[in-house]
């Protein structure tokens, strides 16, 4: 479940099979220090885990309702909208990390201390869900303005502020470009902000695809991953090198439930083609039988296998 086999592939070793239909990813030409992994709720915890995982490599993440590292290690709950923060054991926590990091299954934590983090949670969530985070890295937690405990927010587009909006795909307009301000955070402060709104009001000029996964992943493992993922390669990408950045979507979210709107409207892909950022939007598929995943999640809980947090 782990993506780090994807950023091989977009720096340098996919090769490009047509202009149409699914296609392989393709020789893109990026700055190495310039990964950055984003998502929000299954797929916030997802970039929380391979922000960990190959701290080595990542520049940042950029967490929208996320969960902390190993909060759903065991569960057999349902698979998402789990909230019993009493449950977790931060020092426990914290403590798994560093012995993780000493075994050599993730990444030395002091890598950590370089990276940036950006974490937006409603101000019912609550603040000790970031800890274990924030004992490794430093945290933008920005400042919350609405009473939420679960969306992602725009300045434009969506449901009301506020509100669990599941027609919107929980995009709620919040008068808060999330994306810029996320992006903005990682990638030092410089970049260019949608003017005239978060959603729909970029010319997406550069090539959106979908490309193949199935390459990626031994079939009858359980992985829980569809065959086909998102790119989206900036107008200006094609000439010269531009960051990187990997995009999880949340549960029920994925192409099968809501083909590409994920990507179409959040305000990624508007930031993406202002800023140069190439994104690869891996999707997972609903598993019913084994793995046990029928809303299409990214792995917090283990369902794939222990390593689910690893490297
Ligand atoms: C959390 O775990 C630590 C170490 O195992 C333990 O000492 C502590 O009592 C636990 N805290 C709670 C609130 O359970
Ligand atoms: C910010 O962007 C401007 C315009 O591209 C550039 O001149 C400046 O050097 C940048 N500053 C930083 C800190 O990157």
């Amino acid at each position: 479940m782990c993506g780090y086999i994807f950023l091989l592939v977009v720096l340098g070793f996919g090769s490009a099979t047509g202009k149409t239909g699914i296609r392989k990813l393709e020789k893109l030409n990026v700055d190495p220090r310039s990964v950055t992994v984003t998502g929000f709720s299954s797929g916030g915890a997802q970039a929380m885990q391979f922000h960990l995982a190959h701290s080595s490599r990542i520049l940042g993440a950029g967490i929208f309702s996320g969960v902390p590292y190993l909060y759903g290690f065991g569960r057999k709950r349902e698979d998402f909208f789990v909230n019993d923060i009493e449950r977790f054991n931060t020092t426990e926590a914290i403590h798994a990390t560093e012995t993780y990091s000493i075994v050599g299954a993730i990444d030395p934590v002091e890598y950590l201390k370089n990276s940036k983090v950006y974490v937006y949670h409603g101000n019912r969530d609550s603040t000790e869900a970031v800890l274990p985070l924030k004992t490794f890295t430093n945290i933008l937690d920005p400042p919350c303005c609405v009473t939420s405990t679960f969306w992602r927010p725009t300045d434009n587009y969506g449901g009301p502020c506020g509100r669990l909006n599941l027609a919107n795909y929980m995009v709620n307009n919040c008068k808060y470009n999330g994306v810029y301000e996320m992006y903005n955070h990682l990638y030092g402060g410089n970049l260019t902000q949608p003017l005239m709104g978060s959603v729909g009001t970029v010319p997406i000029k550069g090539e959106f695809y979908y490309f193949d996964q199935s390459e990626f992943y031994v079939w009858g493992t359980p992985h829980s991953m569809d065959k086909v993922g998102f790119v989206y390669v900036p107008s200006e990408c094609a000439k010269k090198s531009c960051r990187l950045s990997f995009v999880f979507h949340g549960c029920l979210q994925n192409r099968q439930y809501f083909g590409d709107k994920f990507p179409r409207t959040t305000g990624y892909l508007e930031v993406a083609e202002l800023n140069n950022i190439i994104q690869v939007y891996p999707q997972t598929a609903r598993s019913t039988g084994t793995p046990r995943n029928p809303s299409g999640c990214w792995d917090w809980m283990g369902f794939t296998g222990e390593e689910y947090r690893e490297l």
